[in-house]
């Protein structure tokens, strides 16, 4: 035990199980032995160790960690958190110079500083996973800039698009995605050591160099929040779940696309499962589960805030229940993406079936379209072809069989050249605006995407 000389009975049992931390922020070894290290050596531009003592330390710090690596490490039932963990078996291995370490620290600058190198590089590899979604999104855009379907509003039929251009939406969500767990790196990577228990330490720490040789780009500027500030990690928690929404949101169109009724879409073999049951069976569980999932992503969010709101100045036991949540929606996210990735980069998309659905109904404000290029105001040429689209409905008619004799009833302004209206390639070829779905928007909007990801690389 490190901070037992003021108390004269052990804790009790039930309380160390509920207080103990090991259990789960072993985790962060390595973050907590990197930070140990670059402490010691700052301890020692101080003055406060000497060049060898540093050294001892340190030395003492990679036998450590070579035990977690190897799986070797040996918790002692005293072990209360990774911290304590760490000194424990420093000071075993380096003897009473090991106790020297902690001088001007607490665990509340140390976990603080773990837990920010530690999501940091957790968002690091969040980072690559959607890059490489976004990579399959745009392999498979590729393929289908000329696929029509249908597009839909409140799930009804209502424009034709390309399939391209349904693909590619998911793209930008997951840029958006990126750039905003990017920004939570940014401001993770500031770090809080030397701020002591609450009020700064006291020895001459040059908290920029210490800052630099973690990685870490500044310093925070008043230890009373820097012990406390989990921002970092409800920032974190906020873009996962956020990223987990768009994963449930493409989840749930390909759910919808790949039941039979639509058949839009086949889902590979190797992400389909099969029912105990029915033998004909297709699921798509790995899309359920990321709309599942998203649930318990959007839990940690909620979790964390709560934990937060209540908590007066500087740092509190509370703050223990920072870790699980955090970690268990990156373990989330972690083991979705490649997933949903290799849906993506195996998804075979049905042309034929998404062309059948093509209903003429989809090309109503196309017709509308059409009166107003020939003069009318389009609040009327919506009513008329409203009309046309009753009609049609009542005979039983598609929009393109009914004659130009009748249309001409309806509109003196119809002409031969309405047939074109009639073809869903014009109608997609037609929207070339920026951002639009016809084949060369969608390339335009490829090479932007395209663009992008290199950028992010640069
Ligand atoms: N296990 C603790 C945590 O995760 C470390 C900090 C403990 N600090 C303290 N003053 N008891 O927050």
């Amino acid at each position: 035990m490190l901070w037992g000389g003021r108390f004269s009975e052990p804790t009790d049992d039930d309380l160390r199980a509920l207080n103990d931390s090991f259990g789960f922020d072993r985790r962060l070894y390595a973050q907590d032995i990197a930070g140990s290290m670059a402490y010691a050596r700052a301890l020692a531009r101080a003055g406060v160790l000497t060049a060898h003592e540093a050294e001892l330390i340190t030395d003492g710090l990679q036998r450590v960690q070579a035990e977690f690596e190897a799986g070797g490490f040996r918790p002692a039932a005293s072990d209360e958190d990774i911290h304590t963990a760490v000194e424990r078996r420093l000071i075993e291995l380096v003897g009473p110079v090991g106790g020297k370490l902690h001088t001007g620290r607490s665990r509340n600058d140390q976990v603080a500083t773990d837990f920010r190198l530690w999501v940091i590089a957790a968002l690091s590899r969040v980072d690559q996973r959607l890059e490489d979604l976004q990579i399959a999104l745009i392999g498979q855009a590729e393929q289908h800039l000329h696929t029509l379907m249908p597009g839909y509003t409140h799930l009804q039929p209502a424009q034709p698009i390309t399939a391209a251009h349904w693909l590619m939406s998911f793209f930008w969500m997951a840029a958006r995605d990126r750039e905003r767990l990017q920004d939570a790196r940014r401001r993770a990577a500031v770090c809080p050591l030397g701020s002591g228990a609450l009020a700064g330490t006291p020895f001459a720490i040059d908290r920029a160099a210490l800052a630099a040789d973690l990685g870490m780009v500044s310093v925070s500027q008043n230890s009373l929040d820097a012990v406390s500030d989990r921002d970092f990690a409800a920032e974190a928690a906020f873009g996962l779940a956020l990223t987990g929404v768009h994963l449930s949101r493409l989840a749930e169109d390909i759910i919808l696309y790949s039941n039979p009724q639509f058949g839009f879409i086949t889902l590979h073999d190797r992400y389909s499962t099969g029912s105990s049951l029915m033998p004909q069976k297709r699921n798509a569980d790995p899309l359920e589960l990321a709309r599942g999932k998203t649930g318990r992503l959007i839990g940690h969010v909620t979790g964390l805030l709560t934990t937060l709101k209540g908590l007066p100045s500087a740092y509190n036991k509370d703050l223990q229940e920072d870790k699980e949540g955090l970690f268990d929606a990156f373990d989330t996210i972690e083991r979705l993406l490649p997933v949903i990735t290799g849906v993506i980069h195996t998804l075979q998309l049905n042309s034929e079936r998404m062309r059948l659905a093509l209903a003429d109904e989809l090309l109503a404000t196309d017709l509308a379209d059409y009166l107003v290029e020939k003069g009318m105001p389009f609040r009327e040429a919506h009513h008329v072809v409203g009309r046309i689209v009753r009609y049609a409905a009542e005979k039983r008619l598609s929009l393109s069989q009914i004659d130009l004799q009748t249309l001409t009833a309806f509109s003196e302004r119809f002409g031969e050249d309405v047939a074109a209206v009639f073809q869903f390639e014009n109608a997609v070829n037609r929207r070339r605006v920026t951002g639009g779905t016809s084949p060369t928007a969608v390339q335009a909007q490829i090479a932007a995407a395209r663009d992008l990801l290199a950028a992010l690389k640069a």
